[in-house]
């Protein structure tokens, strides 16, 4: 696990998933949700903090949930500190007899640390002649000081996939999104900033995105809690899962010798 520390900020990055499981600006709450009950035991992937899911998004048959990519120890390329005291570090995906089943890709994973958090998973097709189609998300769990008191903002107008209970698919009204209940929506085609603003703590996290057409929004709430073995009980009431990726109808398509780069920003503001 490295442990970095700037001028404004401190964060934790496990090589197990190239996962970043803590990132706490100074003088803030975390911005990150890591569950007390997590494995931790390199076999199952990290509950909270960014899971890296790639090359696929949710279940698959006979496949481990959420691809593979969060469960492989990464390859520490390179650490760099910029002049202004931003840490960088590079990541590669190791070779596995799961990626066999794809064209020869290389993917790697850049976190920059300062007053805000970037990471940037970069996959490229090395295939000479067939496309490289796969799903991307960095499944950010973000800490909320009460679940009952934030609303989500940036989803207006949006398509939706409404996982719960079946799929549905439906429209985002124009309020912001508040949540009570179980909610599992895979929000489409929309490359919009969003925001979550939480009351009690005063503070603002935005998320900013680039090359994504896909936002998730996460909380399993009481009765899938439940059922998590590696998920508190009432751990549902601190987290909200608001994730960026390329998801569904929304997957990549990577013509040889392509690199595509999903880039997320986290930042945050005490608003009073
Ligand atoms: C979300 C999915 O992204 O991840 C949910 O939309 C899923 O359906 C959740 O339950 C957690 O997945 P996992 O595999 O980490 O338990």
């Amino acid at each position: 696990m490295l442990e970095i520390t700037t001028a404004w900020s401190t964060a934790e990055i496990y090589l197990f998933g190239a996962h970043v499981t803590n990132f706490k600006k100074h003088d803030e709450a975390p911005m990150l949700f890591l569950s007390q009950c997590s494995r931790f035991d390199s076999i199952n992937p990290i509950r909270g903090g960014v899971p890296v899911i790639f090359p696929w998004f949710g279940p698959r048959e006979g496949l481990p949930a959420h691809g593979f990519a969060r469960t492989k120890i990464w390859e520490v390329k390179e650490v760099t500190t910029a002049m202004d005291g931003s840490v960088t570090v590079r990541f590669r995906l190791p070779d596995s007899p799961e990626a066999g089943a794809y064209p020869p890709f290389i993917a790697e994973y850049i976190v920059t640390v300062n007053e805000h958090l970037t990471m940037e998973l970069l996959v490229t097709n090395r295939s000479k002649d067939t496309n490289l189609e796969y799903e991307d998300c960095l499944h950010t769990y973000f800490f909320v000081e009460d679940i009952a008191a934030i609303s989500i903002v940036g989803l207006k107008g949006v398509s939706y996939l409404d996982k719960v209970g079946g799929a549905t698919q439906r429209t985002e009204g124009d309020g912001p999104i508040r949540i009570s209940s179980e909610v599992d929506r895979v929000y489409l085609d929309t490359n919009h900033p969003t925001e979550i603003h939480d009351a009690r703590l005063g503070r603002v996290i935005r998320v900013e995105k680039t090359n994504s057409a896909s936002t998730v929004v996460w909380n399993p709430w009481i009765n899938k809690a439940q059922q998590m073995p590696d998920f508190g009980n009432d751990e549902y009431q601190k987290m909200v899962c608001v994730e960026s990726g390329n998801v569904g109808p929304n997957k990549i398509v990577l013509p040889p010798g392509k690199t595509s780069r999903l880039k997320v920003t986290l930042s945050s503001k005490i608003e009073n």
